[in-house]
């Protein structure tokens, strides 16, 4: 017996120094991972709506940096003239469209100019080419990107979350991943192809797409990476939700109903059991 358990006891100390001499062993991380700043997005809250003139600037941004090497296959340009989105006028999506050309080996061209039905082209016709052209990286669609993305929060923040309705993760880390393409800290080793970046934590084989000025803003918006990257997170965040505005709506409907429901009821039950003795 009392061998037996010297037997567990070794066993037990083996494992515990296995244990912790792993942690010790293990790289640290040389960063500490910054914390999201959260933005105040016209869509957040019950009665968020998306701001149709940031999704045209947002729109703007998308067009002149990131679809050269970003997709965005589940948007038509029909849908850019939506209400609810962007909401360009016909017209100008149409002559939209007209800029672009859709590759359609089935005719005798071999392409044609897009029309407002045609989905978004990709800017790779392979994902090789993509590849390619990014170091090995697949750069990906957009169409649903703010959607497969948000930040994490330590408690209590996220259980808040359900009072405050919260659901602007996806477009506050792509904001904050824009932002943040900095310098690597020292004693890390950025390789060729790679890109620091603070939010991340980490590499990408993405460069800062935004720099100051780059993009012409009609009106007085200011041309700065961060506003840039608050409008194209914004458009993002539509391309994945279109629906974000009516969702919302409705969502306030049900409620004013179930008020003037649950006024409705206790009036009845004040009448009915008003001549019962009790
Ligand atoms: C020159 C090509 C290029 C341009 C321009 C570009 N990207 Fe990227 N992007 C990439 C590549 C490549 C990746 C994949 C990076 C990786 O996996 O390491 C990526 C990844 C991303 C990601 C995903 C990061 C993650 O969480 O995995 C987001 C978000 C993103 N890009 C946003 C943008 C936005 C917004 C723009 C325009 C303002 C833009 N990109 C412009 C090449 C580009």
């Amino acid at each position: 017996m009392n061998k037996m358990n010297r037997f567990f006891k070794s066993v037990l100390l083996a494992v515990g120094l296995g244990v912790s001499g792993s942690m010790l062993a293990a790289p640290a991380k040389a960063v500490v991972v910054i914390e999201a700043e959260l933005q105040d997005w016209s869509f957040g809250g019950i009665f968020g709506r998306y701001d149709k003139n940031q999704l045209q600037r947002g729109f703007q941004v998308f067009q002149q940096s990131c679809a050269a090497c970003h997709g965005a296959k589940q948007i038509s340009f029909r849908n850019l003239s939506e209400e609810g989105g962007p909401a360009f006028s016909e017209s100008q999506v149409k002559a939209l469209a007209a800029e672009y050309t859709i590759i359609d080996p089935e005719l005798e061209e071999g392409e044609r100019p897009a029309t407002p039905a045609d989905n978004w082209p990709d800017p790779f016709p392979t994902i090789k080419d993509a590849r390619a052209a990014n170091n090995g990286a697949v750069p990906p669609d957009f169409s649903v990107l703010a959607k497969a993305r948000g930040i994490s929060q330590k408690f209590p923040a996220w259980a808040l979350n359900y009072f405050t309705g919260y659901q602007e993760g996806g477009a506050d880390y792509i904001y904050n991943l824009l932002v943040n393409f900095k310098d690597a800290p020292e004693g890390v080793d950025v390789l060729p192809g790679q890109y620091w970046n603070a939010y991340y934590g980490g590499t990408l084989a993405m460069a800062s797409p935004l720099f100051d000025g780059m993009i012409d803003y009609e009106g007085d918006f200011p041309e700065t990476v961060e506003q840039y990257a608050l409008d194209v997170a914004a458009f993002m965040m539509w391309m994945a939700e279109p629906q974000l505005n009516s969702r919302k709506q409705m969502g306030f409907q049900v409620l004013v109903f179930l008020f003037v429901l649950t006024g409705l009821m206790i009036a009845v039950k004040r009448k009915l059991w008003s001549k019962v003795e009790h």
